[in-house]
């Protein structure tokens, strides 16, 4: 899908590469773009950056727990209502924290469920609306999981899962709803903080060196280039890895 002309909700949009996704929407012509964060600070003050820079009234900012369904749901419909439809859902929302991991579970991975299922269900044929696309977040870590992070890596992988069956043409053509999966590798943002308090035990720094000891930081911008081409040239069900800079590479999985 090409974007220009096109209504996007970007979840956990206000800061990382979830606001280089808004803005790079917005720079290939988007007709509108809501950036849906949990952060009301940093998604107002991205908001105002993004309308003076483009216009208004192609710009909206929801607060939005992507944990919370009744408030994703209203989320939804106060795009639908400003926009009038949508076309492009990105669950981008998430964080890496094992040591929270019941949180981490439900935002990476109930997030992007509940996110998948509102798209189908406001965007479906089958339920009056006009198709789209949806892009889940998943990371390398997804097929190639860290030692140091399981419970991350764990969401990460089911977001592959969940993408590759729900992105298959038994339910594209029930809903008219294609789904793909980015698998960005490690990009530079404030997913990772401090990372002592962020893994299970403080006592897997040392896996976790390992595990990045061959990463190469890539910007957030390139990320954002890369899912405007794999929205115009990916299928339904596809997984594609975009890592150290390089343009996006379709993952390939054999059946056993
Ligand atoms: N940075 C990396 O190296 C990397 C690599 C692979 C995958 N990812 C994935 O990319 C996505 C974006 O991460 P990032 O690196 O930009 O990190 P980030 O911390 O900069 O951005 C995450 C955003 O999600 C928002 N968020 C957190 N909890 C939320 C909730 N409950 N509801 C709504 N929004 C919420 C945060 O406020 C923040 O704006 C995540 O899913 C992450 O797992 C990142």
């Amino acid at each position: 899908m090409e974007v220009k002309g096109r209504i996007a909700l970007v979840t956990g949009a206000a800061t990382g590469i979830g606001k280089s996704y808004a803005e790079e929407l917005l720079n290939q012509g988007a007709k509108g773009v809501a950036i849906c964060d949990i952060n009301g600070e940093e998604g107002e003050k991205l908001y105002h950056t993004l309308a003076s820079r483009h216009s208004k009234d192609r710009v909206l900012f929801c607060q939005c727990d992507v944990t919370d369904y009744l408030q994703f749901e209203d989320t939804f419909k106060t795009v639908i209502a400003t926009f009038g439809h949508i076309d492009i859902v990105v669950n981008n929302a998430g964080i890496m924290n094992d040591r929270f991991w019941e949180l981490e579970v439900d935002i990476n991975l109930n997030g992007v469920i509940r996110g998948t299922l509102l798209a189908q269900r406001f965007m479906g044929i089958d339920k009056g609306g006009r198709g789209g696309v949806v892009l889940n977040t998943a990371s390398n870590v997804g097929f190639n999981p860290y030692v140091s992070c399981p419970i991350y890596s764990a969401t990460k992988a089911a977001i592959v899962s969940l993408t590759r069956a729900f992105g298959d043409q038994y339910h594209v053509g029930l809903t008219g709803v294609k789904i793909m999966a980015i698998c960005p590798g490690a990009t530079k943002s404030n997913l990772v903080r401090d990372v002592g308090k962020q893994l299970l035990y403080p006592r897997y720094e040392d896996a976790w060196r390992r595990d990045t000891a061959s990463s190469t930081y890539q910007t957030p911008e390139h990320v954002a280039k890369s899912l405007v081409q794999i929205l115009a040239n990916g299928k339904s069900g596809s997984v594609w890895l975009v890592e150290s800079g390089q343009p996006p590479k379709e993952i390939t999985f054999s059946k056993h």
